[in-house]
């Protein structure tokens, strides 16, 4: 329990605008601890190139001010939100921002993934993208 915190979490899937490189990453990420910290949300950024997704939690209105600001930046659009809802406890509570970054290629096996993917098609797919988010939830790449 936080108190009288309500905490929440946030989903959203997003396109990046250009190529990203894991410089651009680093960067992005310890800004974003950085933040994320003083704020204390928690969550984890995949990046499935050129898609994002995120998952943000903490407290509901700060949640949704952060996700407003990242709507905004220029690396990405397409930006959608996808889930939002009340949580009990965190699921991401080792970090600031936890990430990772997979190809495709890394889903052999997973025909359903992979046309979501290449239909560009994650908005309708909800618990798919949650499903992914939560397999990494206990590494982060860097
Ligand atoms: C995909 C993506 C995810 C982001 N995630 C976060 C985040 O979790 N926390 C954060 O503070 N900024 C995040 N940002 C960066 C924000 O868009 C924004 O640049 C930053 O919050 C501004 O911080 P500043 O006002 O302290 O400079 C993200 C940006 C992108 C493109």
């Amino acid at each position: 329990m936080e108190g009288r915190v309500s905490l929440y979490c946030l989903v959203f899937t997003s396109v990046a605008t250009r190529k990203i490189i894991d410089e651009d990453l680093k960067r992005l990420l310890a800004k974003s601890r950085q933040n994320n910290l003083a704020l204390n949300i928690t969550g984890m950024l995949l990046y499935l190139d050129p898609y994002f997704m995120q998952i943000l939690e903490g407290d509901e209105r700060i949640v949704h001010e952060k996700f407003n600001i990242i709507s905004n930046n220029e690396m990405h659009h397409k930006v959608s939100l996808i889930y939002k809802q009340p949580i009990e406890e965190r699921s991401f509570s080792k970090w600031t921002m936890g990430f990772n970054k997979i190809g495709i290629e890394y889903f052999e096996d997973a025909e359903n993934l992979i046309e979501i993917y290449k239909n560009d098609a994650f908005k309708k797919h909800p618990k798919e993208v949650i499903e992914l988010l939560e397999m990494f939830k206990d590494e982060t790449l860097f």
